[in-house]
């Protein structure tokens, strides 16, 4: 020990396991002073530590403690000794384990002094997060921080101790490593030994997994760092881990029936909350139709209804001519709606022109009556017709789009959720809506590049089950559905993964129709080929967001405050200042030069 370190006497208990069966012991207790109050000349003090506070009592005819108990600011460490007594009846606190008693101390040490804290360590701050961040160590002491960094520890346990049961080994992956196929931006590492060269960071440990199967190793996990470079959203974060998963000799049913045990033995381990299984499943055509979104919230109706049949037979030009194009129109029927005022309808409208959705009609049912600013190129049939089709009720209001299906999807699907927050309609907000969505299409075709891309990776397995598939998989490749499958949890996707192509020419026809060359398909992933050549398994996984998982576990709002050090949305580390600009000498035993505009923003 340091000359300058203090001898200390070490806590016999935590600071809220103090009760009134203690009454008379002694006790020593180590933490951080949360409050300080002098009450005439006694000094209360809240002390807490992760577990909760005990209030502690310097009476000043304790001479020496009593002095040193008055220079105690917020957020000292100390520690105290003294006797557990029962608190004057009055001052007794049932709202707190420790409410009951105090300590009255004897001794006191002050083992660190603190500077005056910018936040108070309480769950009701009002720093902003960008403070918070910045002073992440005291933001974690904070009750809630401490409560979801725990709750997130015993998710890892249960899902290692599951798999273990299960017969899955842990095994590590590399870091510095080559481009992989999740589709998002690479981080890349310039290598020192070969300027001009760059390890990725990994996307994902797809690649590697699939080569463990290669390898025999049977059923592999790992809870494990993925980094995307991709554009921010709510519960996205550059680098997020996942509970990644594989296995050989399976199909999509062991696989899912695996997960649903291990979802049901995270929530028992983290909340005591029992789920129910087998979860809901949805193809993704119905997600889609019925929704707008390939991972619906379920968690309430308001359900997408197609209205197309109608609006082609009637005399409003722009729908008709919408429908004749091969686009549709459809609707959602908002409960109460007809309350909606002109104002309220048009900040609608907007929300879904941010989706290419041009207007947003309407049609109010009031006192039995229908009315729409459409109303004169309708008849009563046909309103008749879509009030039947939503079951319409008395102050209902149906809110009607029309353009492609992709764009009315995502606009009248992200309206349904935009409508359910705003006027509350879900009713039960703690309610768990486990959906898994299935037999998602193999490929989409990008208009903007005229190619198809992998609606999962390009490893997943086409679904090729009739020679009508077959025929598909040789000429008509957009009409084909992926092996894959994805967990959605209350509208966010937790989870994906599907079953693998494990042969080298269904893996060299896919790549083809992805418009990779055999050349390139060698440079990128020569390696998993070749493997494919020594004898492959069939295999299969998915890989869970852990960070999401613990977001609807805690009840979080951000994913930020589900990982210790996150990411401000522009990829920044407050704390520790990251990224920073590398030095001269770095740069140049790295190769590398910075741009000279670059140069000249610095
Ligand atoms: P996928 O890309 O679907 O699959 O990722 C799996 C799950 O990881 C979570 N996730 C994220 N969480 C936070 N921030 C991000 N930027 C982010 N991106 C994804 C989601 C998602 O469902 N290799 C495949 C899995 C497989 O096929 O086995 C993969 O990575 O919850």
């Amino acid at each position: 020990m340091s000359k300058h370190e203090v001898k200390f006497n070490i806590r016999t208990q935590k600071c809220n396991h103090a009760n009134a069966s203690q009454v008379g012991a002694r006790v020593v207790l180590n933490g951080w002073v949360r409050r300080r109050r002098d009450h005439g000349g006694v000094i209360f003090v809240d002390l807490g530590d992760y577990t909760g506070c005990t209030q502690v009592v310097f009476q000043p005819d304790k001479g020496k403690v009593f002095e040193l108990a008055q220079s105690l600011r917020s957020e000292y460490v100390i520690s105290v000794s003294g006797v557990i007594r029962m608190r004057p009846e009055g001052a007794r606190n049932t709202a707190i384990m420790t409410g009951e008693i105090e300590l009255e101390a004897t001794e006191l040490t002050i083992l660190s002094m603190s500077e005056p804290v910018p936040f108070p360590i309480q769950d009701d701050i009002d720093a902003s997060e960008d403070v918070r961040l910045r002073y992440r160590f005291l933001d974690i002491r904070r009750p809630q921080m401490q409560k979801i960094l725990r709750i997130r520890h015993r998710v890892c346990r249960a899902a290692r101790e599951y798999l273990d049961d299960l017969g899955f080994c842990e095994i590590e992956t590399p870091i510095l490593t080559k481009t992989t196929p999740e589709g998002a931006r690479d981080f890349l590492v310039p290598c020192r030994f070969s300027h001009g060269q760059f390890y990725a960071l990994p996307q994902s440990p797809q690649l590697f997994k699939q080569i463990l199967m290669c390898a025999g190793m049977d059923r592999y996990y790992q809870i494990v760092r993925c980094f995307r470079d991709e554009d921010f959203r709510a519960n996205r974060q550059p680098e997020f881990t996942q509970i990644d998963l594989e296995l050989s000799f399976v199909d999509e049913e062991i696989i899912m029936g695996l997960i649903e045990g291990l979802v049901v033995a995270i929530w028992d381990a983290a909340s005591g909350v029992s789920l129910e299984v087998p979860f809901m499943r949805l193809s993704y055509d119905d997600a889609m139709d019925r929704f707008g979104v390939d991972a619906p919230d379920m968690r309430f109706g308001m359900e997408l209804v197609d209205l197309s049949s109608v609006f082609k037979e009637a005399d409003f030009r722009v729908f008709r001519d919408i429908v004749e194009a091969g686009g549709v129109v459809k609707g959602i029927c908002l409960e109460a709606g007809a309350e909606l005022s002109r104002k309220e309808l048009d900040e609608l409208a907007n929300f879904v022109a941010t989706y290419g959705v041009k207007g947003l009609s309407w049609i109010k049912c009031e006192s039995g009556k229908f009315t729409s600013p459409i109303a004169k190129f309708l008849d009563e049939g046909m309103f008749q017709r879509v009030g039947d089709l939503f079951e319409v009720r008395d102050g209902d209001a149906i809110l009607i789009a029309a353009g492609s299906f992709r764009q009315v999807s995502a606009a009248l699907g992200a309206l349904r959720v935009h409508l359910a927050k705003t006027r509350g309609l879900i009713e039960d907000e703690s309610q768990l809506s486990f959906t898994w969505v299935t037999e998602f299409p193999l490929f989409e075709y990008e208009e903007e590049t005229k190619r198809y891309l992998a609606v999962h990776h390009p490893f997943t397995s086409p679904l090729l089950v009739s020679e009508n598939d077959r025929e598909n998989f040789r000429s008509a490749p957009h009409k084909l559905k992926a092996r894959a499958y994805d967990l959605v949890l209350n509208g966010q996707e937790i989870g994906g993964g599907s079953i693998r192509i494990h042969d080298r020419d269904v893996q060299s026809r896919v790549f083809e129709l992805l418009g990779i060359t055999p050349s390139e398909a060698e440079a990128k992933f020569g390696f998993l080929l070749n493997a494919f050549t020594f004898g492959a398994p069939p295999h299969g996984g998915i890989a869970l967001g852990l960070d999401r998982l613990i977001m609807l576990i805690s009840g979080a709002t951000s994913i930020r405050d589900v990982i210790a050090f996150p990411k401000t949305a522009s990829g920044v580390d407050l704390m520790v200042d990251a990224p920073s600009p590398a030095n001269e000498a770095q740069l140049e035993e790295l190769g590398l030069k910075l741009a000279d505009r670059v140069r000249e923003q610095k």
